[in-house]
C-alpha cells in the first residue's frame, strides 16, 4: 500500500491492517475538492515565497492535469493508496519528480481532509437545498390547483375540521422551506477555512490563511488550529438538518400512502411513480413514498453515528474521525435519491376533489361551526359546545349529517338556530370563514402561496 508516512517506521503494516486502515474506498469521492484545496494551498506557498515561481507553476500544472485526466477518465484512482490525499500527492510526484514533494509544505492531512470534507459538503449542501426548492415548488403547483379542494382536516386522525387540499400542501410547504433555511444556516456556520491549521498546532512558516480561504470560497478562517482540526460540529448539524428534511418527507409519505388507499382515495399516484404485485393484479403500490418513509430511519442513524464517533474524543485529530465521512456520504446519497423521486412524485399526483368532499361531509367536521354559529349569536362557547355535541348524539341516533337536520329540529335545541345555520355549516363557508392570519380560507392560503414562492424566489 502507497502511504505517506514511511519515515519513523518503515511503513510495512500488515496487510490486513492497511486495508482496515485504508479510506479511499469512500474519500475518492472528494478528489476535486482536495486538488482546488491544494492548488489553492500551494498559490499561497508562492505567493508568501515558501516556494518558488517555477516550482509553483509546475506543481499547479501537475495538479490541473491530475484534475482533468481524473474527469474525463483517463486517469484511474489507485485503490491501494492509504487515502486520496495519498493518492493525488503521489500521482503529482510521479509525473513532476521532486518538485512535486514541496506540495504538502506548511500542511497536514489533518487540516486537508478537513478542507477537502467542508468543500465537499457544501458543494453536496447546495444541490439538496436546490432539490429542496423543487420540492416545495412541486408543492406550491399542487396547492395551486386544488384552491378549492376541500378535505376533512384531522387531529388524532379523527376527521377534526374541514380544510382546503391547498392549505395542507402549503403546510408541508412550511416545514420545507425551515429545512432549506437551517441547511443554508448550517453552511454559513461552517463556512471557515481550517486550511494552514496544520497538525494541531499552526506552522512557523510565514502562510496566509486568509488568502486560502478566500480563494476556496470560505467567509474566513477557523481561528484555533486545535479546534479546527478536531471540528466535526458541521458533520453534526447537516446530518441533523438532513434528518429533520427526511423527517418531514416521511410525514408527506405516510399521508401520500394513506390517501392514495382505497380507504382515503383522495390522490391518485402517476402510475410512473408506483409499482404493481406480482401476484395480485389490482395493485398499485406507492412504494416510492414508502421507500423515502424507510430510509428516513437510515439517515437518523448515519446522525447518531456520529454523534457517537465524537463523544469521548480527545482533542486534537484522531483516526477515528476518519469514521466522519461514511455515514455522512451515506445521508447525502440517501437524501439525493429521496428528494430525486419525490419531487416528480409530488408534481404528477393527481386528486380526486370528489372523495376529499365526500369525506369531508362525513364526520361531522362542521360541529365547530354550529358552535360558533350559537356564540355569534350570544350563547357562550362551553354552552354551545355542549349543544352542538349533543346535536352529533341526535345525528347519530337519526343517521343524519348536520346538515340534513330540518330547521324545526334545529330550533327544539335552541331557538337561536335561523335558516342562515345552513349557510354557516356549508363545507365551503367554513372553509372560508376561517379567515384568521395563517387559516384555511382560500384568502389565507393565496397570501401562504405568495410567500412561499417569494421565499423559493430568492435562493
Ligand atoms: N484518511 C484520513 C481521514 O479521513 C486523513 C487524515 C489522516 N491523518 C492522520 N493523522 N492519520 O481522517
Amino acid at each position: 500500500m502507497v502511504k505517506l508516512w514511511a519515515g519513523r517506521t518503515d511503513a510495512n503494516t500488515n496487510k490486513v491492517a492497511d486495508d482496515f486502515n485504508s479510506s479511499i474506498g469512500f474519500d475518492s469521492k472528494m478528489y476535486e475538492q482536495d486538488i482546488k484545496g491544494s492548488l489553492a494551498h500551494v498559490l499561497m506557498l508562492k505567493k508568501q515565497g515558501i516556494i518558488s515561481a517555477d516550482d509553483y507553476s509546475k506543481i499547479s500544472d501537475g495538479l490541473i492535469e491530475i484534475l482533468e485526466d481524473l474527469k474525463s477518465g483517463t486517469l484511474n484512482i489507485d485503490f491501494s493508496c492509504e487515502d486520496i490525499h495519498t493518492f493525488v500527492e503521489t500521482e503529482l510526484i510521479s509525473r513532476i519528480g521532486e518538485t512535486g514533494k514541496k506540495l504538502h509544505t506548511a500542511r497536514s492531512r489533518n487540516d486537508q481532509v478537513a478542507t477537502d470534507l467542508k468543500l465537499y459538503l457544501k458543494d453536496k449542501t447546495a444541490d439538496i437545498i436546490k432539490m429542496t426548492v423543487s420540492l416545495i415548488d412541486a408543492l406550491v403547483f399542487q396547492a395551486e390547483n386544488n384552491l378549492d379542494a376541500i378535505m376533512p382536516g384531522y387531529t388524532h386522525l379523527q376527521r377534526a375540521q374541514p380544510i382546503s387540499f391547498a392549505f395542507h400542501m402549503c403546510a408541508y410547504c412550511m416545514m420545507f422551506l425551515r429545512d432549506k433555511d437551517r441547511l443554508t444556516d448550517a453552511v454559513k456556520r461552517m463556512n471557515y477555512s481550517p486550511l494552514g491549521s496544520c497538525a494541531l498546532a499552526g506552522t512557523g512558516y510565514d502562510t496566509d490563511r486568509e488568502f486560502t480561504a478566500k480563494e476556496l470560497g470560505f467567509d474566513g478562517i477557523s481561528m484555533n488550529a486545535e479546534d479546527a482540526v478536531s471540528d466535526r460540529d458541521y458533520c453534526v448539524e447537516l446530518l441533523s438538518a438532513y434528518s429533520v428534511l427526511m423527517m418531514h418527507m416521511s410525514r408527506l409519505s405516510e399521508e401520500i400512502i394513506m390517501w392514495s388507499s382505497w380507504e382515503f382515495g383522495f390522490v391518485k399516484l402517476d402510475d410512473g411513480f408506483t409499482t404493481g404485485s406480482s401476484i395480485m393484479p389490482q395493485k398499485k403500490n406507492p412504494d416510492m413514498a414508502e421507500l423515502v418513509r424507510g430510509k428516513t430511519g437510515r439517515v437518523y442513524g448515519d446522525l447518531f453515528a456520529m454523534l457517537t464517533v465524537l463523544k469521548g474524543l480527545p482533542l486534537a485529530y484522531n483516526k477515528d474521525l476518519q469514521e466522519d465521512k461514511e455515514s455522512i456520504f451515506d445521508a447525502i446519497e440517501t437524501v439525493t435519491g429521496c428528494l430525486d423521486v419525490f419531487a416528480p412524485m409530488v408534481k404528477t399526483m393527481k386528486t380526486q376533489k370528489d372523495k376529499m368532499l365526500s369525506a369531508a361531509k362525513k364526520g361531522f367536521i362542521n360541529a365547530t361551526d354550529v358552535a360558533d354559529y350559537l356564540t355569534k349569536k350570544g350563547m357562550p362557547f362551553r354552552d354551545a359546545y355542549k349543544l352542538s355535541g349533543q346535536l352529533v348524539t341526535y345525528c347519530e341516533g337519526n343517521g343524519k349529517v348536520l346538515d340534513e337536520v330540518t330547521l324545526e329540529e334545529y330550533k327544539k335545541m335552541s331557538e337561536l338556530f335561523e335558516e342562515d345555520i345552513y349557510e354557516s355549516i356549508d363545507l365551503s363557508n367554513c372553509v372560508n370563514s376561517r379567515n384568521s392570519e395563517g387559516g384555511t380560507s382560500s384568502e389565507q392560503v393565496k397570501k401562504q402561496i405568495d410567500f412561499i414562492k417569494k421565499s423559493i424566489k430568492i435562493c
